[in-house]
């Protein structure tokens, strides 16, 4: 593009030198020396972005992907130029990824806005990454297309399929209880991930890439292809001639990611069984773009919306079952009347266009079950309120255990992490099967990062017990089961309800009128709101200290009040 012209490519958003001619000059001369010719110099440049890392075993595959994206884009008349971002590799960081997804959405935003980018190519997978991915390309506001990395193949130990992670918390779990020796460990760690890919069950990266593809952020069958397939090499190839595409078309996230649209992503999220986390990842995502996500409107769903897979942790099958079952395809065919169809794609289709083509019900298969036969019917994820979560929280109906959905029980409080790993098997641990685990302290600040830790640990001294009711203010991995309420807002370390528990004080969970409740007289809670001890100082310097100040709670989405859109800044 030479000067004069309308700004694409290199001549796109230009150093600032008070001399834009000479800045383009500049700025060619440095990318011929890349060996570029001028022909290529020329064409619109679309960024992929490669969150590589050797420290993220998820994206082990993505040399090979960016290769196919790249053929895609050169073939469309692109021109395709590789960059890296952060890259969060969920088992590999401290204190939690979920403490570094702003900061990674921060380097997406701030790098889209400042290189000469005409489109970009969002290359995620791992839990939080696609998330960041959407949130930076959103505030962003450039044509913008994801390519996930794809669900690992499942593992087998002694005949027993494996797929991580659902399988790697059933066997320690057996660990614990003495059900297997170390020996038998030992040989199941090395099978539980057995190729590159994110884990092989309905865990949140399976469902941020299935939310993705319902808001029309990726390119139809994409979610479910295993990372290993031919097949994914050929979506990714055809994503990046759509990158060169959505230039032509001016297409950026926000006509794309509407309210609608993250209205059927709340529909997709019930019908799959999808994670906890997919709420507070849309939360945020949503909330770059001035839309409120209405906790309301996911319970609502979850009395109208079946859960149409049988896949781990709600069910029974893997990732790479789903894709041979026709993965998200079927799943948006059976839900048609649910769906709003209006809504546009980066495929540059509306859902009703791209659902307009011949459908024969995949009969042979018994992974996805029609919604006139689903494997649940009602939703998986609801909504409590109540006074021990005024703002909210989320249970997983869909893998609790029907028994415990509507009972009452004698709280055992965990003060934090620490307190909870000094004394969970510990024999003096007065406890019994029907009391409630309490953890506080796990949530945005408190933790800080609201770790995965909603999950907690059946205790040593319960053995043989499977399931309790267990409350927290922390999250739970999408691979995690059990009747676990998670993401109490506001969380215990501002002063929610939620740190004012004692021992001993009786709980209600009734889910059927979506309440928790401490069953504590409210003079008595006011005591000790009053005697509760000062807050903790924030941390003196750093991204700790500006997350410290920034985060926001679980119901908005946790993300920073400073990135979120103007519209929602004083919400
Ligand atoms: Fe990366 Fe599960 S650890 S998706």
């Amino acid at each position: 593009m030479k000067q004069g012209k309308q700004a694409q490519g290199f001549a796109n958003r230009l150093t600032e030198y008070g001399d834009r001619d000479f800045a383009l000059f500049l700025r060619r001369s440095f990318a011929r020396s890349m060996g570029f010719s001028e022909e290529a110099l020329d064409k619109p440049i679309v960024g992929i972005l490669n969150t590589y890392s050797q420290l993220n075993n998820c994206h082990r595959g993505f040399p090979e992907l960016v290769e196919a994206v790249k053929r895609g884009v050169w073939q469309a008349g692109g021109l395709p130029l590789e960059f890296p971002t952060i890259s969060l590799g969920e088992v590999f960081l401290h204190p939690t990824s979920m403490m570094i997804r702003n900061l990674m959405s921060m380097d997406v935003e701030v790098m889209l806005r400042a290189q000469p980018l005409d489109a970009v190519v969002l290359m995620g997978g791992c839990d939080k990454t696609l998330p960041a991915l959407l949130m930076g390309a959103a505030s962003a506001g450039i044509p913008a297309i994801a390519v996930a990395a794809g669900p690992m193949l499942t593992g087998n130990y002694k005949g027993d399929r494996l797929g991580a992670c659902t399988d790697c918390r059933r066997y320690w779990a057996q660990f614990r209880r003495g059900e297997i020796d170390q020996v038998s460990l030992d040989e199941i760690e090395g099978q539980l991930a057995p190729t590159s890919g994110t884990c092989a069950v309905m865990g949140t990266a399976s469902t941020m890439a299935c939310l993705t593809e319902a808001l029309g952020m990726m390119l139809p069958g994409g979610a479910a292809i295993p990372a290993v397939y031919a097949d994914r090499l050929r979506h990714a190839e055809e994503s990046g001639k759509q990158a060169v595409e959505l230039i032509h078309m001016h297409r950026t996230p926000d006509q794309i990611m509407t309210e609608h649209a993250f209205e059927n992503a709340l529909t997709v999220l019930q019908a799959i069984g999808g994670s906890t986390n997919g709420i507070i990842h849309l939360a945020a995502i949503a909330g770059r773009l001035g839309i409120r996500l209405d906790l309301r409107k996911l319970d609502a769903l979850s009395e109208t919306t079946p859960v149409l897979l049988d896949l781990k942790p709600t069910g029974d099958f893997y990732m790479e079952d789903f894709f041979r079952a026709g993965g998200m395809r079927v799943i948006l065919h059976e839900l048609k009347a649910l769906l709003h169809l209006d809504v546009m794609t980066v495929a540059g289709k509306t859902l009703a266009q791209l659902l307009d083509v011949p459908y024969d019900w995949p009969s042979w298969q018994n992974v996805i079950r029609r919604t006139k036969d689903p494997l649940q019917s009602k939703g998986g994820l609801i909504v409590l309120t109540g006074n021990l979560a005024p703002d909210g929280a989320i249970l997983k109906r869909s893998t609790a255990t029907p028994s415990l959905l509507n009972v009452r029980g004698r709280a055992v409080v965990f003060k934090s992490l620490q307190d909870l790993a000094t004394r969970i098997d510990s024999p003096d641990l007065d406890i019994q099967p029907d009391d409630i685990l309490v953890l506080q302290n796990a949530g945005p600040i408190g933790a800080p990062g609201m770790p995965e830790a909603g999950y907690l640990p059946i205790p040593k001294k319960l053995s043989g017990v499977k399931d309790m009711v267990r409350i927290s203010d922390a999250r739970m991995s999408g691979t995690a089961f059990g009747t676990i309420v998670l993401h109490i807002s506001p969380e215990a370390a501002v002063g929610g309800p939620l740190s004012l528990v004692h021992d001993g004080d009786m709980i209600e969970l009734n889910v059927e009128r979506r309440q928790l409740n401490l069953m504590v007289h409210t003079g008595e809670l006011e005591d000790r709101k009053a005697r509760q001890a000062a807050k903790p100082e924030p941390p003196v310097r750093g991204y700790e200290r500006l997350y410290w100040h920034s985060i926001q709670q679980a119901h908005l989405g946790a993300d920073f009040d400073f990135l979120r859109h103007a519209k929602l800044q004083n919400l």
